[in-house]
């Protein structure tokens, strides 16, 4: 739910829902109806932290690399107070040898509520070390990425979407970070490697055997990448709860993972640009004042990053917040000139016309 007023740091104005904000136009008025999510999450099967996790809040943050980096998980908790997110996938060898040039590495998720860390890499030790890193740090599970297609991660290190070609390095991965760790391991997989080779089922039955407590499932392949539609399949008689994940942008979007027997859904691309997604589709209301909100995000970005970086590293949020509205290209051309902090805030200001 949206926090209120008063408990946030920002002030956030909320619309009536009755009468969604015309800057939305991806919700269209006849899917913004709340579904019922007591009858779409049932879970039969899990145990402890994760029952009261989805109990909660069952719509889930993706892993965006260079997207839901501390400042934009800050932003998504001040709309969704419970929801489980999960942080860009982190390197285990980067983690293990505390890269200081990656922020990331020392993150302190005890602060940040319901947050899973994700982990990739193919070394079966420094998997389970990087597990027992994130675990002190706070997080509140970890994830293991089986779905990344970036050659980087999935040829050249043999991680990410490789794993789903190689189910015994899986097995030994998930089995050694599930033995490191006290909280619940799970994993994000896509359907396979190629049309060839959809077998999902296969990998989820592996991570159900190693003790994974749920899996997040793409709905394409690794030769898809992210084109076409992701098409989900029937999970009713997986043994684990698995999570909807592909081109989830509307709580109507939500019905046929339902349908398919799915105990959840996690939301990737469209929240850049609105952090309050996963909250409107719990029938929560959409804000208002995202002039506001978006000079929230660049504070936190400041706090977080320091000018230098951050502001470079703003001009694709403030793209994406702007996005479908009057005048963004030209305001898009400005932000990209832009190299100081006080003259970001000037022209996010201006566009949205905040006095
Ligand atoms: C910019 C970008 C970064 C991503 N980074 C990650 C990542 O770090 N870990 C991961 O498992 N998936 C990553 N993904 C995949 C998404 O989590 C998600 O599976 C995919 O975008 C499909 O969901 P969507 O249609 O809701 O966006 C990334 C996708 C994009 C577009």
């Amino acid at each position: 739910m949206l926090t209120s007023p008063q408990n946030s740091p920002m002030n956030i104005n909320v619309a009536n829902p009755a009468n969604p904000s015309p800057s939305l136009p991806w919700m269209p008025p006849d899917q913004a109806r709340p579904i019922n999510l007591n009858k779409f999450l049932i879970f039969p099967f899990i145990d402890g932290i994760i029952s009261q996790m989805f109990s909660n809040n069952q719509i889930f943050a993706a892993p965006l690399a260079g997207v839901t980096d501390r400042p934009f998980r800050r932003m998504v908790r001040l709309f969704s107070p419970d929801a489980p997110l999960v942080t860009e996938m982190i390197s285990c060898h980067s983690l293990v040898g505390a890269h200081k040039n990656c922020l990331r590495n020392f993150d302190n998720y005890a602060i940040e509520g319901n947050v899973g860390a994700q982990i990739f890499g193919a070394d079966v030790n420094l998997m389970a070390d990087a597990a027992r890193i994130l675990q002190d740090a706070g997080a509140k599970w970890i994830d293991i990425n089986m779905g990344c297609p970036v050659p980087k991660v999935a040829t050249r290190a043999g991680a990410g979407a490789h794993l789903m070609r190689d189910h015994r390095l899986a097995g030994q991965i998930m089995n050694a970070v599930v033995h490191a760790v006290q909280i619940p391991v799970s994993i994000k997989t896509r359907l396979g490697w190629d049309d060839e080779h959809r077998d999902w089922r296969d990998l989820i039955n592996v991570a159900a055997d190693c003790g994974v407590k749920f899996a997040a499932l793409h709905g394409r392949t690794r030769a898809q990448l992210y084109l076409g539609h992701a098409e989900l399949p029937d999970v009713s008689d997986c043994p684990i709860p698995i999570i909807a994940n592909g081109d989830i942008k509307t709580a109507g979007d939500l019905v046929l993972p339902e349908k398919l027997g799915f105990s959840g859904a996690m939301i990737g691309r469209a929240l850049m640009g609105r952090p309050w997604l996963i909250s409107q589709m719990h029938g929560g209301n959409a804000p208002d004042n995202i002039g506001e909100i978006v000079l929230q995000h660049l504070e936190y970005a400041l706090e977080y990053y320091g000018e230098k970086t951050a502001v470079p590293m703003f001009r694709k949020h403030a793209a994406w917040y702007s996005a479908g509205m009057k005048n963004s290209s030209d305001f898009r051309i400005k932000v990209n000139q832009i190299e100081s902090a006080d003259a970001l805030k000037v022209a996010i200001r201006d566009f949205w016309s905040i006095i």
